[in-house]
């Protein structure tokens, strides 16, 4: 077996024990306790963060994987309202957050609320750090400097690629190549970070094609980039978005090998398996940076101390439960000791590092302790090493890349089923 041969047959194997894994998270009991979420930290604004979800688009992409709906104004503005009303209902319960992720869909979709809702944010909490998603088509210069009045640090901009026959066969509506140029060098040194989202493995997608916009975005100067590898889209509508739904993926592999040689071989940092920094930048990754999160919104989830709760995916749903005033979660589940441990250590590792000293202040043991299976099996592989803390070697990326990406394709299944019943 060659050593890229033994790497990808690695990389399945690990991505499948964590398909497999992931599928737990999916086995939710619906009987949600009331009240379901436990209590804030004494008003610690500290332990974890808050990703908003903002399901709207102007068009929708056949294959995203995300909760999101077409655009309309007065949806979007009583959503809006909501949100403010489920922050209202954690900041009652004890919560405090500092770090805001904004997600979507497109949350620049809607500026005034937007801007309304960041400043009810600096009414209620101490902002120290704002992400912010949006795509090239929402980007101009007064929406750049608001966005930067608000105090948004980083902004990230779905791009996918700079081909324009790509983004054609992708049904991507929202402007060309050229245009998605244009509003990267609008946005780059506006913020602390600026990012562009690509995505790799794309069924028509040339390695030519990839390596062109890996060129670009390094010619540009750009602080950072995301790849994404394309993972099933749980919409089946369209015969466009059916296509989406499986994702073949002999060819990943080449494609990530264009990213290591590229980006990481070239200076960048690693600053996940799949974003790549000029310097130290701020990452989207709120799940990384944190080991607790709240969800709000449609179709966002949460993670508490091993708890892991979902918000409905439904808009009439969503506006039901907030009106009636109750959190809108439909479903939970609380991991056990062992599927805690292995969520910790792929989010961790999948963030490049993980730090024996904070294993053990949130496990209360050792980490080649409690998980010396795992570690053993990621020694001997060479995928880690271990020096103060236990962090992923150039050879362990791609398998990190394909446990994330598995992990997540575990809760598209999740994302379809609630899609689909409108749960
Ligand atoms: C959910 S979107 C939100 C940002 C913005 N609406 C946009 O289109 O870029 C964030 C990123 O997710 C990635 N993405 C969406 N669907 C995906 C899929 N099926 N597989 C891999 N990446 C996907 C895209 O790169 C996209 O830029
Ligand atoms: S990729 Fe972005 S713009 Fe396209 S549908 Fe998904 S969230 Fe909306």
């Amino acid at each position: 077996m060659t050593d890229n041969q033994l790497s990808t047959a690695t990389a399945r194997f690990a991505g499948w024990v964590t398909r497999s894994e992931g599928k737990k998270f999916l086995q939710l009991r619906s009987d949600v306790p009331e009240p379901a979420i436990p209590l804030g930290k004494g008003g610690r604004d500290d332990w974890a963060s808050l990703y908003i979800h903002i399901p709207f688009c102007r068009t929708l992409c056949p294959f995203c994987c995300f909760n999101r709906y077409l655009f309309d104004e007065t949806q979007a503005r009583r959503y809006f309202a909501n949100l403010k009303k489920e922050v209202g209902f954690y900041v009652d319960r004890g919560f405090r957050f500092s770090d805001f992720y904004f997600g979507g869909g497109t949350p620049t979709v809607l500026m005034d609320e937007l801007l309304d809702f960041i400043d009810f944010l600096k009414k209620n909490f101490k902002v120290r750090q704002i992400s912010m998603e949006t795509t090239q088509r929402e980007i101009n210069p007064e929406v750049i400097a608001a966005l930067k009045k608000a105090g948004v640090n980083r902004l990230s901009i779905g791009v996918q690629s700079f081909d324009n026959d790509l983004l054609k066969a992708m049904g991507r509506l929202v402007g060309t190549g050229e245009d998605a140029i244009e509003k990267l060098k609008m946005a780059q040194g506006q913020f602390d970070t600026v990012n562009a989202d690509f995505i790799f493995n794309f069924p028509t997608q040339t390695i030519d094609q990839f390596k062109k916009d890996v060129a670009t975005f390094k010619e540009r100067g750009i602080d950072q980039a995301t790849f994404y590898p394309l993972m099933p889209s749980p919409h089946k509508k369209s015969r466009l978005e059916r296509r989406f739904h499986k994702v073949d993926t002999s060819r990943e592999k080449e494609f990530y090998d264009v990213i290591l040689k590229e980006l990481y071989q070239g200076g960048y940092k690693a600053s996940t398996a799949w974003c790549f920094s000029r310097g130290n930048r701020l990452i989207d990754e709120y799940i990384i940076d944190y080991d607790d999160y709240i969800g709000v919104g449609a179709g966002s989830v949460g993670f508490l101390n091993g708890d892991f709760f979902v918000n409905t995916f439904s808009l009439g749903k969503y506006d039901e439960m907030i009106a009636g005033g109750k959190l809108p979660i439909v479903s939970w589940r609380r991991l056990s000791e062992r599927e805690h441990l292995r969520y910790y250590m792929l989010t961790k590792l999948f963030g490049m590092s993980l730090d024996p000293e904070k294993f053990r202040q949130r496990f209360n043991g050792d980490v080649n302790r409690k998980l010396f299976w795992e570690l053993s099996f990621f020694k001997m592989l060479g995928l880690v090493k271990q020096n103060k803390n236990i962090t992923v070697t150039p050879k362990g990326m791609y398998t990190l890349c394909v446990m994330q990406k598995e992990f997540f394709a575990a809760l598209n299944t999740l994302r379809e089923s609630y899609i689909d019943g409108q749960i």
